[in-house]
């Protein structure tokens, strides 16, 4: 029985939560988190989890448990990171540490993440939940034999949309990183990498030639939504972020040469029934669409009842509506892919090993969303093969994340 703790227990520690609870071999130990520890924790005890605990610090919960997972938010990664570090010089005997994404708001921070974990040999999981969405892992199974005849995905869709996060840290990309292309545009990249990836290949396996990406701040930055974030403590007139992102990613494949696209299109103004994931996956004769809004269940809420409502996120993540035709997702965490990567890095720590995404192949993303302000910043297309721009995006911090979005967004 391996024991968790959870730093942060906000809302991806509550999904984290649920997903647990269809997980086999695993306890929630602990908690440690300045706001919301004692709810979960609650919770966990509830749901049969274990005794589940709150703690005070890091390096007692590292003490307590087998497994650690950052779950707080990205501007206290590197500070979590050196705690957890402390905590095994120390003699916590760790199997493993779990980072949710994005690994770090930029290269440099996500080499610091990666070489602590490297320098402490322990294993690590980097949390992208898209890659192991059934949808997409069942559709690529479906089609292995139709891969291995026609060849592989040409052209690869995705995007992650919703009305925009919520918390006010997200939104300053000071804390965040950036806006929508570091939060959600981190998701698109990583699964619509995967999508063109061969079976059987590893999900770093294909080489990355050249980024293009149109970023704009279209509508947080007018009234009266300005004023709307204002009013949560965040100036989007004085450090203002992108809204929405597209990203087309070439690759190629380092063994037959042949090249292919991703598109990723991310965007804070999705004003419909909930969060939409959607993948599209264009092969040789074949294709393959996941769209996570479509639901054999559906709810009805009539505005008589409408009061009624407490929360219709508990029908759907980000819902919008608490009335009139609803979609209605009855498992989230298996549907999102929470359930099947705690299972994927459980059994790999089980093993001493790290899981199927690691933290060196969350820098490779962190490299790819950084090549992509890059290209929106300087209006170029980035060339990946060039090593003076790989030299370049190591020290790289966007515009956007400094705080001076205002000079690189237009409305
Ligand atoms: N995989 C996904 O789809 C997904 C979804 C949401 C969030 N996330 C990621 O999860 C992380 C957390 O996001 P969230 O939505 O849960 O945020 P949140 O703001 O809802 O919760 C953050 C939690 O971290 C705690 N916290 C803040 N500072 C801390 C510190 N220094 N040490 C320990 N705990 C601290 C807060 O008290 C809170 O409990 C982010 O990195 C985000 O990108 C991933």
């Amino acid at each position: 029985m391996l024991k968790i703790g959870m730093i942060g227990a906000g809302f991806v520690a509550g999904f984290h939560e649920r997903a647990l609870c269809s997980v086999r071999g695993a306890e929630l130990t602990g908690i440690c988190a300045p706001e919301g520890a004692e709810a979960l924790a609650m919770r966990a005890r509830q749901d049969g989890l274990g005794n589940t605990r709150v703690f005070e610090d890091v390096t007692d919960l590292c003490d307590a448990v087998d497994v650690v997972c950052i779950f707080s938010p990205n501007f206290t990664r590197l500070d979590i990171m050196r705690n957890i570090a402390k905590a095994v010089e120390n003699g916590s005997e760790i199997k493993g540490i779990i980072c949710e994404k994005p690994l770090a708001r930029n290269l440099q921070e996500a080499d610091v993440m990666a070489r602590m974990a490297k320098a402490l040999r322990v294993p690590t999981a980097y949390f992208e939940n898209q890659l192991h969405m059934p949808c997409v892992v069942e559709a690529r199974n479906q089609l292995t034999a139709v891969e291995q005849s026609m060849g592989s995905v040409h052209l690869s869709r995705s995007a992650e949309e919703h009305g925009g996060p919520h918390e006010p840290w997200f939104w300053d990309p000071t804390t965040q990183g950036g806006g929508v292309c570091c939060d959600m545009g981190c998701h698109s990249i990583a699964v619509g990498m995967y999508t063109l990836t061969p079976g059987g290949k590893k999900p770093d396996y294909l080489k990355p030639v050249s980024v293009t990406a149109n970023m704009a701040l279209l509508k947080w930055g007018k009234e009266p939504w300005i004023n709307q974030l204002k009013e949560r403590g965040v100036d989007y007139k004085a450090t203002p972020a992108e809204d929405y992102s597209n990203v087309t990613i070439e690759f190629k494949d380092p063994e037959t040469g042949v090249n292919s696209i991703a598109q990723a299109t991310n965007s804070w103004m999705y004003d419909a029934p909930g969060l939409r994931l959607l993948m599209e996956a264009f092969g040789p004769g074949y294709s393959y669409t996941v769209n996570s809004l479509e639901s054999p269940a559906g709810l009805f809420i009539s505005d008589a009842a409408a009061t009624a409502v407490a929360d219709s996120e508990l029908a759907l993540e980000k819902a919008q509506a608490t009335r009139g035709a609803l979609v209605l997702q009855p498992n989230e965490p298996d549907l999102y892919g929470y359930v099947a990567e705690w299972r994927d890095a459980l059994l790999a720590f089980e093993k001493g090993k790290s899981a199927m995404l690691d933290f060196q192949y969350g820098r490779r993303i962190t490299m790819l969303v950084m090549a992509a302000y890059m290209a929106h910043e300087k209006k170029v297309t980035i060339d990946l093969t060039d090593s003076a721009v790989l030299q370049a995006l190591e020290n790289y911090v966007p515009m956007i994340q400094q705080g001076r979005g205002a000079e690189v967004l237009r409305a």
